[in-house]
């Protein structure tokens, strides 16, 4: 057996000792520092050392990447990007302006801000044949499945001409990615409801084109709402990264092995889908509207606590964050202003969901869990008051997400340290056994 006997406190050279109490053998573990954050220890020799692996299924202690990109402090609930408050982003920036933080690590001055923005635009378009490649869907597929489908589609018509060693020719591919997967998720909407699919337009915000392509229809005119256009350009900031969660760290394994970056992404996009993850916006709102009144919020949270029944309250918990998420906090007050402009239908729904997280953050089994509303909880009811349907919520985070997913991908890429990622196993399996032909079976 391994013991743990102490660790060092010299800054410079800390080190975790380990000793095999079997073979008395002690081994020195490096532990490296990073800018914030708990410190890790580095075991990349511990298999070389000891003949043993660490055993850590769902990496709740596993740090998997250097990364200077995101930060999230989940006991104190704050989330940087590249150093800047998430809530600060959310004021003060708009979605273009924090993709270019993401991919290259400062803001942009006017002109770098021009550029990009340029850049991004000008691929809004997708290659024609891809919505005949889209045509082939069911009218009632899940629009996560087209999109999946769609996005992995496109490595064939980038596939041979990309170097993603060459840093330029992996910028290119992140403005292509970021541009088309708004025109992208507009098209899975309208093919969806049968009407016709709107083209991208260059003269419009990212935002404001993002909501002409899903609502406007070629017999009218369409005028975006400025509250919509900030509102959509605010929940795409709050989920534009989110440092290494399971879509995330799923697009750095499918890249480590040098695969082409529009599949990466589509593999992000599958993870992405599950309701413990980015599935649980449309999961909040099924839930809300299953409770239907705030006399039932009781026998819903007591359905939560009761460990023999497998319902959980959506949108409540995080991995990570032990305390409000901070994104949360930005969405509900979005929620309200949406709402109010809106003049919404879907006011109940919100009054709902204010009572049930109030009930909830007063019941002691999610107070001693740690258990708060996260970024979902709110974003749903946002997007179902303006139009957007239920199953249409995860695409929107997706649309969001990829720019942090590319940003993850370029910096593992870019990295000399990187390897192909290949975790090992604890195996239980039964030892060699010999083979007994069927007639002996
Ligand atoms: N409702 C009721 N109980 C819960 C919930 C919940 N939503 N979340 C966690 N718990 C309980 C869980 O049963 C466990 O209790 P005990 O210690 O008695 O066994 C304890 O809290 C710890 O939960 P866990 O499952 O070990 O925690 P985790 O870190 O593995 O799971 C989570 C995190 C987000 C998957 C989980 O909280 C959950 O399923 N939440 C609901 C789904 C959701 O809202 N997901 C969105 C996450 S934020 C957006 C994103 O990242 O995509």
């Amino acid at each position: 057996m391994l013991v743990v006997q102490k660790s060092t406190k010299k800054e410079s050279a800390r080190t975790l000792t380990l000793s095999d109490n079997t073979t008395g053998k002690s081994f020195e573990l490096p532990i490296i520092n990073g800018t914030l954050g708990p410190s890790v220890i580095d075991v990349r020799r511990l298999y070389v050392e000891t003949g043993m692996f660490t055993y850590d299924p769902g990496y709740t202690s596993t740090g998997s990447a250097e990364s200077a990109i995101t930060y999230i402090d989940g006991e104190n609930g704050v989330l940087l990007h590249r150093g800047y408050a998430i809530e600060d982003l959310a004021k003060h920036s708009n979605f273009l302006e924090v993709s270019y933080l993401l991919l290259y690590g400062k803001l942009p001055n006017v002109e770098e801000n021009k550029k990009f923005t340029h850049d991004v635009t000008y691929h809004s378009m997708l290659n024609e044949q891809v919505t005949y490649f889209l045509r082939g869907f069911r009218r009632d597929a899940h629009p996560m499945a087209i999109m999946l489908g769609v996005v992995g589609a496109l490595s064939a018509f980038y596939h041979d001409n990309i170097d993603i060693n060459d840093p330029r020719q992996r910028d290119i591919t992140e403005h292509r990615l970021l541009a088309k997967m708004p025109t992208i998720a507009a098209m899975a909407y309208k093919y969806s409801i049968g009407q016709p699919f709107i083209y991208p337009r260059n003269d419009l915000s990212y935002a404001e084109n993002f909501l002409h392509m899903m609502f406007a229809v070629p017999a009218e005119e369409y005028v975006v709402s400025p509250t919509l256009v900030r509102a959509i350009d605010r929940l795409f900031i709050l989920h534009a990264d989110h440092e290494q969660n399971a879509s995330t760290s799923t697009v750095r394994l499918a890249g480590s092995s040098g695969a082409n970056p529009f599949a990466c992404i589509a593999a992000g996009m599958a993870s992405l889908w599950g309701p413990a993850h980015g599935g649980a916006n449309e999961a909040v709102v099924r839930m809300l509207q299953e409770i239907g009144s705030i006399e039932r919020i009781p026998e819903f949270v007591r359905r939560a606590k009761d460990k023999d029944d497998p319902f959980r309250l959506m949108g409540f918990g995080h991995r990570v964050y032990k305390n409000y998420d901070p994104r949360a906090t930005v969405m509900r007050q979005s929620a309200h202003e949406v709402l109010e402009e809106l003049g919404s239908r879907d006011e109940p729904l919100l009054k709902l969901a204010i009572e049930l997280e109030q009930i909830a953050l007063g019941d002691t089994y999610f107070i001693e869990r740690k258990l708060f509303p996260n970024v979902d909880f709110y974003s749903g009811i946002i997007l179902r008051a303006m139009g957007i349907p239920t199953d249409l919520f995860t695409v929107l985070f997706a649309v969001a997400r990829t720019v942090g997913w590319l940003a993850q991908w370029d910096e593992m890429i870019a990295d000399p340290a990187q390897k192909i990622g290949r975790p090992r196993q604890l195996y239980t399996g039964p030892a060699e056994r010999k083979f007994i032909p069927i007639e002996k079976r």
